[in-house]
């Protein structure tokens, strides 16, 4: 990633921290078991923006906080997102993340859902490092609330059916989730108040949900070379998405059958016209807007906390979250 890219100017608030953050990473992905060790450093080491353990740093920042803890609750967080991703390419069979075959594109499904599990109990482990209560009832629940979203999703894959509302409900539960308790986590360890806590908790959210609302955008819209994952993921899989949802209700009688089939049959045999369909339709414009209102509440939310480089730069990552092309 070039040194100037808006990510880039990011993380150098908090370059140190960082550091130390992917050094303890790479101390914790050891194991005994030498496939556990291999699949962990592959996908650790295939890079990934690493924006959850950022929000960890710059929220403790943007709250004046420097007790170590904050680099191994950064570290926990991307053990989560990690282990979230093993078992989502499985699930959504994807064979290509972070520019490199998936782990179960190249090892099986087996072993990806065992290492996945093995990162979920390392965090854990790490939690009780942590020794703070409060954010082991965030993350605890966190998690359950991904895994609830997860499964929400896979029942509505092929959905044709599916609201708007449910799907918000299932990218708040999946995505926004883990955004949410990064922030609000930090925010509990570095022992502010609960109006600091509650804003950065906001903030964590309604970024979330903007970030993955951008996310399901680009499966229509993206290259797979920059975003290092294939587009059409979630057609191929029939899963209704905020494109789709929008083209069924707001487009043409043609365009709404082409989709609503489409989500019924999964695979990518019309995805060409479905592209054009969720353009013309209106629906990726209508998604972007919508990533763009939450990053605004995100920025919003932060106008409770005293201004910082660290508050700055949060901003910053609020716009590169709708701005962005991977
Ligand atoms: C991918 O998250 C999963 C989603 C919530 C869309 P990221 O886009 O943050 O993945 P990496 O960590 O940068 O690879
Ligand atoms: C996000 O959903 C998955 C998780 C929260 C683990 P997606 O399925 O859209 O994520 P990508 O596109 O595979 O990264
Ligand atoms: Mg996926
Ligand atoms: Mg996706």
């Amino acid at each position: 990633m070039a040194n100037s890219s808006p990510i880039a100017r990011i993380q150098a608030v908090v370059s140190d921290d960082f550091a130390a953050v992917d050094q303890h990473i790479h101390h914790q992905l050891s194991s005994d078991v030498p496939l556990v060790q291999t699949i962990g450093n592959y996908i650790v080491n295939a890079g990934g923006k690493r924006l959850r353990p950022l929000l960890v740093l710059l929220s403790a920042r943007a709250c004046g906080f420097e007790g170590e803890s904050r680099i191994a609750l950064a570290a926990v967080i991307e053990f989560l997102h990690t282990a979230t991703l093993l078992h989502d390419d499985v699930v959504d069979t994807s064979d290509l993340r972070r520019g490199r075959d998936t782990a179960n594109a190249k090892w099986g499904n087996a072993p990806s859902v065992l290492v996945g599990d093995f990162l979920y109990s390392r965090a854990f482990e790490m939690m009780v490092d942590i020794s703070d209560l409060e954010v082991m009832r965030i993350l605890s629940n966190a998690t359950t609330v991904i895994a609830q979203g997860e499964v929400l999703q896979l029942m509505k894959v092929r959905d044709a059916s599916t609201s708007e509302a449910t799907y918000m409900d299932v990218i708040r539960a999946k995505t926004a989730m883990l955004f949410e308790a990064s922030t609000h986590a930090a925010a509990v360890l570095s022992g502010v108040d609960k109006t600091h806590q509650s804003a950065l908790q906001q903030y964590g959210d309604k970024l979330g949900i903007a970030f993955q609302l951008i996310d399901d955008l680009l499966d229509y819209q993206g290259d797979a070379q920059e975003m290092g994952k294939n587009v059409g993921d979630d057609l191929a899989e029939g899963k209704p998405t905020l494109p789709l949802i929008y083209t069924m209700r707001e487009g043409t009688p043609a365009q709404s059958v082409l989709v609503r089939e489409a989500i019924q049959k999964g695979g990518l045999d019309h995805i060409d016209a479905i592209s054009e369909a969720v353009r013309d339709s209106g629906a990726l414009t209508y998604t972007a807007k919508l990533a763009q209102r939450y990053a605004d509440d995100a920025i919003q939310s932060l106008a409770a906390l005293p201004a910082s480089e660290a508050r700055t730069a949060m901003e910053s990552l609020a716009e590169f979250s709708v701005a962005r092309s991977f």
